[in-house]
């Protein structure tokens, strides 16, 4: 996804083990009516959602529950969620199909293969939320947050639009201050970290956090209506 990033640095690591009957069974059945046939079905937003209405990009949506929850209540923007841990695809495909969302799209896809097919402007917004820390120093470099990703994912976003990021490591969120608010493309819209926005729901992730008393940091940055090369 990014160019100062190589392609084989993966910003997660697979988990392995067996997925429930439950989730083999959302897999069978709702791939067809929710998922995305390959990451360049995403260069065709209003083929992929049967309509044309502002979308939002959501990277690693774990288990889903967040995500099913915004896409709810906003119903008037589509959302497009990419995971690459095939359990919560499953998870999130039951959730669509229990709340009867027909503003979801699950993408199984690394962000990195998805987001470059994106039509450029086409987003309302991004989220981001508690993205893995890679706390140790060796690995910071599989952090989704580099600035390489984050000039093409402002690329994406029409002028205006929202990148949201949330997480729970302190050390992680002074990066993602530091390489946002360095994008000349983007402007911070609180002085430093934001309050927690209303519609961002608890996720499992954030409530882990919670548990472990350690401070939740969400960063929105708009795109800028400023060209920016
Ligand atoms: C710590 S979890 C957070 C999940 C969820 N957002 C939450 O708050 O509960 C991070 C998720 O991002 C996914 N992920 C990491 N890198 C990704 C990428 N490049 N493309 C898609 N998903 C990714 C991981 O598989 C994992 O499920």
């Amino acid at each position: 996804m990014s160019t100062s990033q190589p392609a084989a640095v993966r910003t997660f690591k697979l988990r392995r083990g067996r997925i429930s009957g439950r989730h083999e069974h959302a897999l069978a059945t709702l791939t067809d009516r929710y998922g995305v046939p390959g990451p360049e079905s995403a260069a065709d937003p209003v083929a992929l959602f049967g309509r044309d209405a502002p979308l939002v990009l959501e990277i690693g949506s774990g288990m889903g529950e967040a995500t099913a929850a915004m896409a709810a209540a906003d119903p008037d923007r589509n959302y497009l969620a990419t995971e690459v841990h095939v359990a919560g695809v499953a998870s999130l495909l039951a959730l669509a199909a229990e709340y009867g969302l027909a503003n979801l799209r699950v993408a199984r896809w690394d962000a990195a293969e998805l987001v470059p097919h994106l039509p450029a402007g086409g987003l309302s917004a991004v989220h981001v939320f508690f993205p893995d820390p890679w706390p140790k120093a060796r690995h910071h470099k599989r952090r989704l947050i580099q600035p390489g990703t984050v000039a093409l994912l402002r690329s994406r976003l029409r002028p205006g639009g929202i990148l949201h990021c949330a997480t729970d490591w302190p050390p992680y969120a002074e990066v993602m201050l530091a390489v946002l608010g360095a994008d000349p493309g983007l402007v911070n819209t609180a002085e430093g970290y934001s309050g927690r926005p209303g519609h961002r729901p608890l996720t499992k992730f954030e409530q882990r956090g919670i548990e472990a008393g350690r401070p939740i940091r969400d960063l929105v940055f708009a795109r800028t209506f400023r060209e920016v090369r």
